[in-house]
């Protein structure tokens, strides 16, 4: 084993064509079903880890969007600390750490932010302890650190995150490169300052909806259909699933017990918007997180115009333009 040291990871966020929504074993994050995402090129966190043997706790400093920098309280500072102390773990150590992490994105855009912090934080404090793990093996640690999601920010361009109900078997890994298809995700904010609940409590909650078996039945045939949508490059059958496991990942939160509405007026806007403008020949399709915003999934060849068209609305705050990216890369380490 290496000295502990120093390293850097650069992260990206994801958005999902088919949800992970409800999750069987809280402790390990295994999730209900499987997931398929795109890596966003443009939404990156950047984490530092430094462990120190000087240090006689963790320190965790972040630094979101606009803001300044500042310590990490409460559960959030709490969920790095489990993950430092699983890795620690591994590497059979008991070094503290600092931790920076930066996000380039405004954190109430509707884009996963914790996919991203807990996919740079996995791969800059492993590659600081000097652990050498397969990016299968870093997939299934950043899906242990509570944000499922996460594990899909790991491997390469467009994601698959397959799940047998096991530890070892719920990973994700890439189905093709960022360069296999020239998509665009352009998140449309509508609504910025609206706190919602979070996913990790709505996660506990799916199986209170009535809804709930409806979804779990219909969620392997949207997988299937989503993994030969991106195989064949076909945006419209890729976004006529998205659009229906979105809606159908809402209709679950919708009829939970206590049920979550996330969605505002701007974001039915949105959704009528796009549907007209397909009709005028313009693919636009929506996918919507656990918030308000839209990401609206469309060929890169058709963001400009469809960008253009979103800002014009005026339940639309502003937007941000994605392609596929590539995913977690370890920019700086030990020794280097
Ligand atoms: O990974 P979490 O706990 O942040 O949950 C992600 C939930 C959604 O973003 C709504 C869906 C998804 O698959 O990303």
């Amino acid at each position: 084993m290496q000295t502990a040291g120093r390293a850097t990871a650069v992260a990206p966020a994801n958005i999902a064509f088919v949800k992970y929504w409800g999750v069987r074993d809280p402790v390990l994050t295994l999730p209900f079903n499987e997931s398929v995402s795109m890596n966003l090129d443009r939404c990156l966190t950047t984490t530092t880890v430094a462990f120190d043997p000087r240090l006689d706790d963790d320190e965790v400093l972040l630094k979101l969007y606009g803001q300044d920098e500042r310590p990490a309280e409460g559960r959030a500072r709490e969920r790095v600390v489990a993950q430092l102390d699983r890795l620690r773990g591994l590497a059979g150590v008991a070094t503290r750490a600092r931790v920076r992490s930066e996000n380039n994105f405004p954190a109430d855009a509707g884009i996963a932010s914790s996919a991203a912090a807990f996919a740079a934080l996995t791969a800059a404090a492993a590659a600081a302890l000097g652990l050498e793990l397969s990016e299968r093996e870093l997939s299934i640690l950043a899906r242990r650190s509570g944000s499922g999601s996460a594990c899909r920010s790991i491997p390469a361009g467009f994601v698959h995150w397959r799940n047998d109900g096991t530890d070892a078997g719920s990973y994700a890994l890439s189905v093709a490169p960022p360069e296999h298809w020239a998509l665009a995700d352009i998140v449309a904010v509508v609504d910025p300052g609206v706190k919602s609940v979070g996913s990790a409590e709505n996660h506990r909650l799916v199986t209170s909806s009535a809804y709930w078996p409806a979804r779990l039945q219909e969620v392997p045939g949207h997988v299937v259909a989503a993994l030969e949508a991106i195989r064949e490059r076909d945006l419209q059958r890729l976004g006529e699933v998205c659009e229906r496991d979105a809606v159908s990942m809402h209709v679950v939160a919708m009829t939970a017990r206590p049920p979550t509405f996330y969605w505002s007026a701007g974001t039915l806007a949105v959704i009528h918007a796009l549907h007209r403008w397909r009709r005028e020949g313009l693919a636009g399709y929506f996918t919507i997180d656990a918030g308000p915003n839209v990401h609206v999934i469309c060929q890169a060849a058709q963001a400009d115009e469809l960008e253009a068209r979103l800002r014009a609305l005026p339940e639309v705050q502003w937007t941000i333009l994605n392609h596929p990216g590539p995913g977690t890369r370890v920019v700086e380490r030990p020794g280097s």
